[in-house]
């Protein structure tokens, strides 16, 4: 079952068309991953779906409610983790999140068990009461993340919640959230890093340039590039005879599907070390400085690669 679907969602700055024609839904108890570059539209898209932004044109329903019409009906049922971290800097974790929990509509005895409970799950309860601004860049994350769960959403969706912090409370942040989803928290998890997508999530709508190119679980997507690995060669200066090695390579690769990107020249093949004598030889063969070759399985990085020519780390 559903619990949102978007369809057909545009949103333009003026002449600039930020989100284009982008449907997807999200099933109830799913963590749905978005995916994309830098500029991709994630943001755009996540600030429709929480009232923010009123989209250009197309259709929101959490649940049953129109969520255009109704975004203040849809906020109670949505916690929102917002891309940029805002907190009262002078104020401690606790009084934060009770401002929150305010905010939501909670007072007395639950405003203070769930602020507890939230405290406890984002791993702060002995830091509570020391003021935000002398608190890491991850622990102001952890806090912006207890503030969107105080009133236990339905849906929760966080932008880019791991940019930018220590590899510490990194990790904390994904297991919060793997547990969360598995308490049964339908989760929209936003990103650039594809290994945090891949681990999160059960499905993922992968964005460029304002579209949604493709969406699938794992394996769905995996098959938009025939399950194939990618052989990457590194190479220093130039690669001399590009067009002549691009040449043989199409020999030795059924499907053409040849990059050359940031000095490295990529192909994809279902069973690589069958292939990868002659796709070195063929390397060798044009005077390429070789530095490594690496063989990667089939990733999102892959899917992105193939759909778009471009690196997802651009
Ligand atoms: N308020 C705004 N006014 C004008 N242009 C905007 C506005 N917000 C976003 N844009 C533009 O829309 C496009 C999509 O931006 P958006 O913030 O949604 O990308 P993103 O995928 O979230 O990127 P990032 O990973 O950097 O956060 C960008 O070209 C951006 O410059
Ligand atoms: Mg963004």
């Amino acid at each position: 079952m559903s619990i949102l679907t978007v369809r057909n969602l545009q949103k333009s700055f003026g002449d600039m068309a930020a989100v284009k024609d982008v449907t997807f839904s999200v099933e109830k108890g799913e963590a749905y991953g978005l995916l994309g570059p830098n500029g991709a539209g994630k943001s755009t898209i996540i600030n429709m779906i929480t009232g923010l932004f009123l989209p250009t044109s197309g259709r929101i329903h959490l649940n049953d409610i129109d969520v255009i019409k109704n975004p203040k009906q849809a906020q109670k049922s949505i916690g929102v983790v917002p891309q940029d971290i805002a907190l009262y800097q002078d104020m401690s974790a606790k009084e934060n999140l009770k401002f929150w929990g305010r905010m939501y509509g909670l007072s007395g005895k639950a405003l203070n068990d769930s602020v507890e409970e939230v405290l406890e799950i984002i791993g702060l309860t002995d830091r509570s009461k020391g003021k935000v601004n002398t608190f890491s860049g991850g622990m102001k994350r952890r806090v912006n993340i207890g503030a969107a769960i105080l009133h236990k959403p339905e849906l929760l969706i966080m932008d880019e919640p791991t940019v930018g912090i220590d590899p510490q409370s990194r990790n904390h942040i994904l297991e919060t959230i793997k547990t969360l989803n598995s308490q049964g928290m339908t989760i929209i998890y936003t990103s650039h890093y594809m290994e945090e997508v891949e681990y999160l999530c059960q499905r993922i709508g992968i964005i460029d340039h304002g579209e949604l190119i493709a969406s699938g679980t794992m394996p769905e997507l995996r098959e938009t590039i025939g399950d194939r690995s990618r052989i990457i060669l590194s190479y220093d200066g130039e690669l001399p005879e590009a067009a002549k090695l691009q040449h043989e390579l199409a020999g030795i690769f059924p499907e053409k599907d040849i990059t050359i990107l940031d000095q490295k020249l990529t192909v994809f093949h279902k069973e690589p070390q069958l292939v990868l004598t002659d796709f070195i030889k063929a390397a060798t063969s044009t005077g390429a400085k070789i530095n490594s070759v690496d063989i990667v399985e089939p990733n999102l990085e892959s899917v992105f690669l193939h759909l778009t020519g471009r690196s997802l780390r651009d």
